[in-house]
């Protein structure tokens, strides 16, 4: 069955690399950076292990928490975890699912066979505490992912589900932010006391802390 935003991500259960992991028990009442990789001893996948060990902080301050997977088991993934830690020079403390029968990953459509039957592209899943699906994106086998739209776009539903705003191209943080159409002006009085700029009926830009 396809995946959309706005499903329930799929719950499960598997062994990772902090023993069982009950998905939505352990997502609790945080966000969730679920992410894909193809396969241990890598050298992309070892960058990207690395940066999101190295975010650590960034993840924590968004009260989210990184997972990762890849169609490898417990043993591997462990092993793998020592060069991480030895080449990026992090220390690499979150979870990586061990998928080597592949169920999660293909629950998760994480694997595209004109690419791979048997490992998984660069799937990420952005997941919110009401364990709903906020982002997909997939990345090709061959290109590491930019690790600072991921903590951008976890920024930007953030601030979206915080204010009622949408977010215009390329935001960051303190930049002005959209009033979405469907709250009228008066509306917008109400909830923006700071004020708002309209460009266009549709287009109100207002700031928010
Ligand atoms: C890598 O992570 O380096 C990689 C994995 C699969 C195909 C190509 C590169």
């Amino acid at each position: 069955m396809a995946l959309h935003l706005g499903d329930t991500a799929p719950d499960f259960e598997i062994d990772s690399t902090q023993g069982k992991i009950k998905f939505h028990d352990w997502i609790g009442d945080s966000w969730c950076f679920f992410f894909s990789h193809p396969a241990d001893f890598t050298p992309v996948c070892t960058t990207e292990m690395g940066r999101t060990a190295q975010l650590a902080k960034e993840f924590e301050k968004r009260n989210t928490k990184p997972l990762g997977l890849s169609t490898d088991s417990v043993e591997e993934h462990n092993k793998w975890i020592a060069d991480v830690n030895e080449t990026q020079n992090t220390d690499l403390q979150f979870p990586i699912v061990a998928d080597a029968d592949k169920k999660i990953s293909e629950l998760y459509e994480m694997i595209h066979p004109g690419e791979s039957s048997t490992a998984a592209v660069r799937s990420v899943y952005i997941i919110d505490p009401n364990k709903k699906i906020r982002l997909m994106m997939t990345y090709p086998m061959q290109v590491g992912r930019n690790f600072d739209e991921i903590l951008r776009v976890i920024d930007a539903l953030q601030v979206g589900d915080a204010n009622g705003v949408v977010t215009p191209a390329d935001w960051m943080p303190g930049r002005k932010v959209i009033i979405p159409p469907n709250v009228s002006n008066e509306e917008a009085q109400k909830k923006f006391p700071q004020g708002f700029e309209e460009l266009k009926s549709y287009l109100r830009l207002t700031e928010v802390k």
